[in-house]
């Protein structure tokens, strides 16, 4: 076998999908000595892996070679598999590589630092990100311009009013829009295209943040010379089931042509002397030092996956068991739910559901489910800081007092929730396990006896101790 489409099962569908992932029949202890197969609901964290692209990165492990530096055969397998990767990237959005150049990250969170590193901004530029955005898509943009955040609803959507207001009022100098493509908190989708036309009519650039929508939802990012079309996109692998360490920013050619890429070194120049330098071509340019082969190749790999499944099924699947896993947690009177769960069309929500229970703590919510459930679901603030201290409606007295507690190291009463996040292959008999698990926490029928460290916030159940061996261990 030899070609990417070789590996990937013919039958492949999202009815069967679950047994091409890597790891679901895993089970775990549970605080009553007994076993149970894991849960995985964590899916906007980070995906399982497709058993096919195990299969990819043990062939092209056989070819492991320099890329664009070796001069024998495996070099040159190496350097054409990791440039034909980009070209399976773009075709996936869409997107043309005349005008436009597929950079490979680490993750989401450098692709953004890129471009902020990469767009000349100064603190007399304004990029506008929202109170919604990760701050992956806000911490970069605070650092090299002045940032404003347009505000979301009472109800944790979007506030496009105050989004175009904002536009309006700083379009001397507003530089970028930098817009999360769907919110990792709500799973809320936000209308892209729309903004990236009222974004351009401005005549500023829109970035848009894909690392929650991209595997779930088809993207085009449209032609450049479509008002629609969305400048800067950006997007982890391990969020699409191909956990290999990269990331991919897709941006104008134009944008990384001019000026000093930000990493310098080994790759990025035609020509160095002892004074003088001179940058190579595009993307090689922004890519210093050796490149993450396998991760490439991974990405393509699920990428071909998802598109044999189709975006359409996928979307299709999550939206269902979501809506079921809504219904059934709404069954249970107890349950508080962050953002509208809105269900009518595909284009409103990804299959993300974040709460809480009603008079408990979300940490211990979030524990029990663990040790007791075997489920692993994510809580907290999700990277988000000021999206879960709207949607909370913390006073700003709350406020002062938690940072103040925070910065003295103090962290047992941290606003959260529980966010339960679904993937292609998770099912309703989960949903169901998962439902019954809260119920049995609602009902106060939890057996252990949980401690909070104050250190972390998080509890733990006396007498447990997780024996790492048992499942995966470096010592
Ligand atoms: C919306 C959003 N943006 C950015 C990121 C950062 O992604 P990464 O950690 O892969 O850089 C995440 C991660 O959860 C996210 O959900």
């Amino acid at each position: 076998m030899c070609k990417l489409q070789d590996f990937i099962p013919a039958d492949l569908s999202i009815n069967n999908v679950r047994d091409y992932l890597i790891g679901l029949n895993k089970k775990v202890i549970l605080l009553d000595g007994t076993q149970k197969q894991y849960i995985y609901f964590d899916n906007a964290a980070s995906t399982p892996t497709f058993s096919f692209i195990r299969d990819i990165v043990n062939e092209m492990l056989e070819w492991y070679s320099g890329v664009h530096r070796g001069a024998g055969i495996k070099s040159l397998v190496a350097t054409k598999a990791y440039d034909d990767s980009r070209e399976i990237v773009a075709k996936f959005v869409n997107a043309n590589l005349e005008k436009n150049v597929v950079i490979y990250t680490k993750n989401t969170t450098e692709a953004i630092n890129k471009v902020a590193n990469r767009l000349n901004l100064t603190k007399d530029d304004i990029v506008i990100c929202s109170l919604m955005d990760h701050h992956s898509n806000d911490l970069p943009w605070r650092k090299h311009a002045t940032l404003i955040h347009s505000n979301i609803n009472e109800d944790g959507t979007l506030d496009l009013n105050d989004l175009e207001e904002k536009i309006k009022r700083y379009q001397n100098k507003l530089k970028l829009v930098a817009i999360t493509g769907a919110a990792n908190v709500t799973g809320l989708i936000n209308p892209i295209h729309q903004i990236a036309e009222l974004v351009h009519s401005y005549k500023a650039k829109i970035l848009v943040d894909a690392a929650q929508l991209i595997p779930h939802r088809k993207i085009d990012i449209k032609s450049d010379d479509d008002p629609q079309h969305i400048d800067f996109l950006v997007f982890s692998a391990h969020k699409m089931y191909a956990p290999f360490g990269t990331g991919v920013l897709i941006g104008p050619r134009e944008t990384f042509e001019v000026g000093d890429p930000d990493y310098v070194g080994g790759g990025t120049i035609d020509l160095v002397s002892e004074n003088e330098v001179f940058w190579t071509h595009l993307p090689d340019k922004e890519e210093a030092g050796t490149p993450n082969l396998i991760g490439a190749v991974s990405l393509a790999g699920a990428i071909k996956m998802l598109e044999k499944i189709g975006m359409d099924n996928v979307a299709k699947h999550e939206m269902e068991l979501t809506e079921y896993a809504y219904n059934r947690m709404n069954e249970l009177d107890s349950i508080e739910f962050f953002g509208p769960n809105v269900f009518q069309n595909y284009d409103n929500k990804l299959g993300v559901l974040t709460f809480n229970v009603k008079g408990m703590y979300h940490s211990l919510v979030a524990a029990i489910l663990c040790y007791e459930g075997g489920i692993g679901v994510r809580n907290g603030c999700f990277c988000a800081h000021p999206y879960v201290i709207k949607l909370l409606k913390l006073s700003d007295e709350d406020r002062k007092k938690i940072k103040n507690q925070i910065l003295s190291g103090y962290r047992a009463k941290i606003p959260g929730a529980v966010r339960a996040s679904f993937g292609i292959y998770n099912t309703r008999e989960e949903v169901d396990d998962f439902v019954n698990v809260l119920k049995m926490i609602i009902n106060k029928e939890y057996k252990g006896i949980y401690q909070q460290n104050v250190k972390d916030g998080n509890f733990y159940p006396e007498n447990f101790t997780i024996d790492y061996k048992k499942y995966f261990s470096l010592t």
